[in-house]
């Protein structure tokens, strides 16, 4: 007999947000069971998180699409909760390809629910985005701000988002965290786990770190001309690590059978892009290479949230600032200049 009696399954955890809440939730006491395809990560990332934790932690290369496997799964090990980040986030790419967003996004979603619902596991909490909001008119954003897509991705966030009220509404044993992110930054302090994109990086963070490593030559920045104090977009970065604590608090706030809730991961305040690279200067010492270039389609001017229901209800704030968020990714990118490839960088 298995002596652990309640494990997490937290799909994509081998990823950047993923693999810092296994820290947490390691931390916190509770049991991981990750499963991850590899299409955006990398096994090293696993050995990293034993490093971390000092525990061993039990990892299957699987993809949530394949059922028969989640079925194996959840017939070997008592699983009572799921943490669900497995998916892929990358919006154009998702413009070009919205069916692959939708099989692996939608379906993979749906396959995992069909399985939970099959194994009496009824306890999720999701990954959403603040990407639900589309163009939003007002900001802070708050939870019933109205809800829109503006890309294939976001509607694929949008189609799960519904997926879990519906089933709620249907069975009151379910119980479904939709936490909206803002946009996640930084690495864990330790610096031996952070974002690892594949590809050139889409997202500011990765892009001016590695511009500070010499991987990229220079940074564009999508427009000076927005209505905001210097022209450049304004979002609400918030610390991987804050983001992964999130995720404890909401797996604790399943317990009390909240139905179906969702809740904003931000930190109420907005920087610039303009702002973001001089923060990253200063924690790196490196001068970012830069140009102003013309806006990005699809790009809002100002986005940040209104975090207040995350407080008053889950008892979760952000804990760490801007000058956090740019050392601690500055560390993980200077001590790892490939990521989690130990063969040296390419210069673009
Ligand atoms: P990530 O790509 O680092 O992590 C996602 C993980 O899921 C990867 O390890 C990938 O290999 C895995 N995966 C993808 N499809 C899979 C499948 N079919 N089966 C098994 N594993 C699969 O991305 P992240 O930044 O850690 O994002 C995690 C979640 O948070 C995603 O759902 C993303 O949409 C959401 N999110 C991210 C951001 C952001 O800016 N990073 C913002 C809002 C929401
Ligand atoms: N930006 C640049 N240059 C770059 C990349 C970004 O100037 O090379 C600017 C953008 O124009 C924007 C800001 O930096 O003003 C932030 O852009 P990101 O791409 O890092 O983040 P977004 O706010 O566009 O979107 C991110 C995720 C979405 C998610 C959203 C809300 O990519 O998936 O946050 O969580 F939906």
């Amino acid at each position: 007999m298995d002596p652990i009696d309640n494990y997490v399954l937290v799909t994509g955890g081998a990823g950047y947000i993923g693999s810092h809440t296994v820290v947490e939730m390691i931390e916190a006491g509770y049991t991981p069971i990750i499963v991850d395809n590899l299409c955006n990560s990398s096994r090293e990332s696993i050995n990293r998180l034993e490093q971390i934790t000092g525990k061993q932690i039990e990892f299957h290369e699987l993809d949530i699409l394949d059922e028969r496997g989640l079925e194996e799964l959840f017939a070997s090990k008592h699983i009572t909760q799921v943490v669900h980040f497995a998916g892929l986030k990358a919006v154009g790419e998702s413009t070009s390809l919205p069916l692959k967003y939708y099989e692996n996004n939608v379906m993979g979603t749906f396959i995992l629910l069909k399985v939970m619902a099959k194994y009496r596991c009824k306890n999720i909490v999701f990954s959403s985005s603040a990407t639900v909001y589309g163009d939003a008119k007002e900001v802070p954003i708050s939870e019933d701000a109205p809800l829109s897509a503006v890309n294939p991705y976001g509607r694929t966030k949008l189609h799960i988002e519904g997926m879990l009220q519906d089933i709620s509404a249907g069975d009151s044993e379910w119980n479904c965290i939709l936490l909206r992110y803002f946009n996640p930054a930084g690495a864990h302090p330790s610096g031996l786990i952070g974002e690892d994109p594949k590809d050139i990086p889409n997202n500011l963070m990765p892009y001016i770190t590695q511009t500070a490593i010499g991987k990229r030559q220079v940074l564009s920045v999508y427009g000076n001309d927005y209505e905001t104090p210097d022209g450049t977009g304004v979002r609400d970065y918030i610390h991987v690590v804050d983001l992964a604590k999130g995720h404890i608090a909401a797996l604790n706030h399943l317990s009390t059978k909240p139905g179906c809730v969702a809740y904003n991961l931000g930190t109420g305040r907005g920087y610039s892009v303009l702002e973001m690279i001089a923060a990253v200067e200063k924690a790196s010492g490196k001068k970012i290479n830069y140009k102003i270039v013309e806006r990005r389609k699809g790009d809002v001017a100002t986005s940040f949230a209104d975090p207040s229901k995350a407080l008053k209800q889950l008892g979760w704030s952000a804990r760490y600032n801007q000058n956090d968020m740019c050392e601690h990714a500055w560390k993980w990118q200077s001590q790892n200049p490939n990521g989690y490839d130990p063969s040296p960088i390419d210069h673009a």
